[in-house]
C-alpha cells in the first residue's frame, strides 16, 4: 500500500526516519515523496501491524495521489465518493513554502467540489480526506489518527517513580522505533533509571530488559512498569556486568548519564560510555543495533565494532539538546 504520513514537525528527519523504520519491521519501506508536512511510503506492512507503535507522526493515510498546486482541484474533482454516504476534507498548508496562501479559502473551495459529491459530516465522516500542500499538494484518505495524548499520560511525573533524570515517553519510543528491526525484538536498556524506554518496549509487546547500577533506579523502574501492568526482567548491574543476563540481544536502546543530572559514580564519562559500548559489543546478536543517547557526538568511539547508521540531535528538554546515534554491529 502507499501510505502518506502527516510527519509532526518535531525534528526534520526523525519522523520521517520512524515511518520507514516501521514499515520496514514488516517488509520493504521505500520512501517515494517527501515534502514539508509529510512523506510518502509504499510498503508491504499493512496498518495494524505498525500504526499503533508510530510516535512522531499526527495521521496515518492511504495515499491517494500527489499532484501539482495548479491541479489539486481537478484531482479532487476526479477523486471516486461513490461509495461514501457523507465525507470531510481537512487541508494543511506548509506556511513557510506558501506564505500567500489563503488555506480558508481553498478549504472552502475544495470542500464545495467534495459536497456536489457527496453529504460533508465533519465529525463522523465515511471517509476523510486529508491533504497536505507543500512543493506539491497530496492527497489520502485517512486510515488513523495517532493518539499522541497516550506518551503525555505516561510522563513521568504522573508514575508512582519519579526523577528529573526520565525522558519523555514520546522520545523513548521514537528512540525504540528508529533502533529495533522487528517488534518482537528482543531490548535492553542497561541505564533504564525510571524504566521510560523500558515501558514504551514493553507496550509495544517487545521482550524487555533493563538493568542499571543503582538499586533506587531498579525499584523505582519495577513500581513504574507495575502500575502499567507491565511487565520486564530487571538487574541491578554496573554496565560492564550485562552479559549475566542470559542469551543475545536484538538491539540495546539507551539514555546513559551524560555527567551532569545522572551519576556516573565519579567514573570519567569517556571511560563509562567506552566500557558499555564494549559490552554492548559482546551481548548484541550479529548485526544487532544499538539506539543511544550522548552528550556529544565525539564521545562515542564506536568504529571498530559498529557502523553509523543514524544520527540526528534531538531536543530533551527545553534548555537541553543532545545527540541521538544509531548503530549496527559489524
Ligand atoms: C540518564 S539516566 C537514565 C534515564 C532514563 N532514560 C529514564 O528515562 O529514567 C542514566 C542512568 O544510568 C545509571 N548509571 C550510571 N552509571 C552506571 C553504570 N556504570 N552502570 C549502569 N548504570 C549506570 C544511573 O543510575 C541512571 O539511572
Amino acid at each position: 500500500m502507499r501510505y502518506l504520513f502527516e510527519l509532526s514537525g518535531e525534528h526534520p528527519d526523525l519522523p520521517e526516519w520512524e515511518a520507514g523504520a516501521l514499515l520496514s519491521c514488516s517488509g520493504s519501506a521505500e520512501l517515494i515523496e517527501r515534502d514539508a508536512l509529510a512523506a510518502v511510503f509504499m510498503g508491504k506492512a499493512t496498518p495494524d501491524e505498525f500504526a499503533h507503535r508510530i510516535s512522531l507522526s499526527h495521521f496515518l493515510s492511504e495515499h491517494l495521489m500527489s499532484v501539482n498546486l495548479e491541479d489539486l482541484e481537478s484531482a479532487v474533482e476526479e477523486i471516486d465518493l461513490s461509495g461514501y454516504y457523507t465525507a470531510a476534507l481537512k487541508a494543511r498548508v506548509a506556511e513557510n513554502r506558501r506564505p500567500e496562501m489563503d488555506t480558508r479559502d481553498l478549504i472552502g473551495r475544495l470542500g464545495r467540489i467534495v459536497s456536489r459529491k457527496t453529504k460533508i459530516d465533519l465529525e463522523n465522516p465515511d471517509i476523510n480526506l486529508r491533504i497536505y500542500i507543500g512543493e506539491s499538494a497530496h492527497i489520502g484518505r485517512e486510515i488513523v489518527s495517532i493518539d499522541r495524548s497516550q506518551y503525555e499520560k505516561r510522563k513521568n511525573r504522573f508514575l508512582p517513580f519519579t526523577s528529573p533524570i526520565s525522558i519523555h515517553p514520546r522520545l523513548a519510543r521514537a528512540l525504540i522505533n528508529l533502533t529495533a528491526k522487528s517488534p518482537s525484538s528482543r531490548l535492553l536498556d542497561p541505564f533504564c533509571g525510571t524504566g521510560a524506554i523500558l515501558i514504551e518496549a514493553a507496550m509495544m509487546g517487545m521482550k524487555t530488559h533493563g538493568s542499571d547500577i543503582s538499586k533506587k533506579m531498579i525499584d523505582g523502574s519495577d513500581s513504574n512498569l507495575r502500575h502499567l501492568n507491565l511487565n520486564a526482567e530487571l538487574k541491578r548491574l554496573d554496565v560492564g556486568d550485562i552479559g549475566e543476563f542470559s542469551g543475545k540481544f536484538d538491539c540495546v536502546v539507551t539514555d546513559p548519564p551524560y555527567g551532569r543530572a545522572a551519576t556516573t559514580k565519579r567514573e570519567p564519562i569517556e571511560r563509562l560510555y567506552s566500557r558499555a559500548m564494549d559490552a554492548f559489543a559482546e551481548i548484541l546478536v550479529p548485526k544487532g543495533r544499538v539506539g543511544i543517547i550522548v552528550p556529544d557526538e565525539n564521545i562515542l568511539k564506536y568504529e571498530s565494532q559498529f557502523e553509523l547508521l543514524k544520527k540526528a540531535s534531538i531536543r530533551v528538554h527545553r534548555s537541553l539538546v543532545r545527540n541521538f546515534a544509531v548503530l549496527e554491529l559489524k
